[in-house]
């Protein structure tokens, strides 16, 4: 039995098993099991066509208007006005159905995009500042990579020894339609 099993089998869950997980840690066992296998109680994603999907717990049913909940969306013309563009993406596809899931992420060319729990878009490079990994995804409301559990803030500050060299974070923005990451 994992830590984690023997862990969630005594009856911890949420921030107090992930609280137990990460102090319990050895410097050479700093893999936390609990978030490689199981964000959101599922397998981390899966990757096709260089596009990895996140996983969530929300319901995903493909469909193809954006969502309109999302905070901090600004018209067409001001989206427009946007040159300096990293990525562009059409959230009215249902390619990008995950980014339309409050919690839901998805890593396109390199960047880990997000919808928030809180509604609102953000984005992240997928490479971790602790080793170049590309393993970077959204869990817990917080920036996290899967290979050592380095913890980074939504503003990419890192939130433990593994993400003491911060994570360099993207802006965002939205008409509702289409995303931009610049
Ligand atoms: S590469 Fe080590 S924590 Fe990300």
């Amino acid at each position: 039995m994992t830590r984690y099993e023997f862990l969630k089998s005594a009856g911890f869950s949420g921030a107090a098993l992930m609280a137990l997980l990460t102090s319990c840690v050895r410097e050479d066992d700093k893999y936390v099991n609990a978030l490689t296998v199981a964000p959101y109680g599922s397998t981390t994603g899966t990757k096709t066509s260089g596009i990895t999907t996140g996983t969530t717990t929300g319901t995903n049913n493909g469909t193809t208007t954006a969502t309109s909940n999302v905070s901090g969306i600004i018209t067409t013309e001001e989206l427009n006005k946007i040159t300096s563009t990293k990525l562009k993406i059409d959230l009215t596809s249902k390619t990008y159905a995950n980014l339309q899931i409050a919690g839901g992420y998805m890593i396109i060319s390199n960047i880990v995009i997000a919808l928030s729990k809180t509604n609102t878009y953000i984005a992240a490079t997928v490479t971790c500042s602790h080793e170049p990994k590309k393993q970077m995804i959204y869990y817990n409301n917080e920036w996290y990579c899967t290979a050592h559990g380095a913890r980074f803030s939504l503003t990419g500050a890192g939130l433990n020894s593994n993400g003491r060299a911060g994570l360099s974070v993207y802006k965002v923005a939205t008409d509702g339609k289409t995303l931009v990451v610049y």
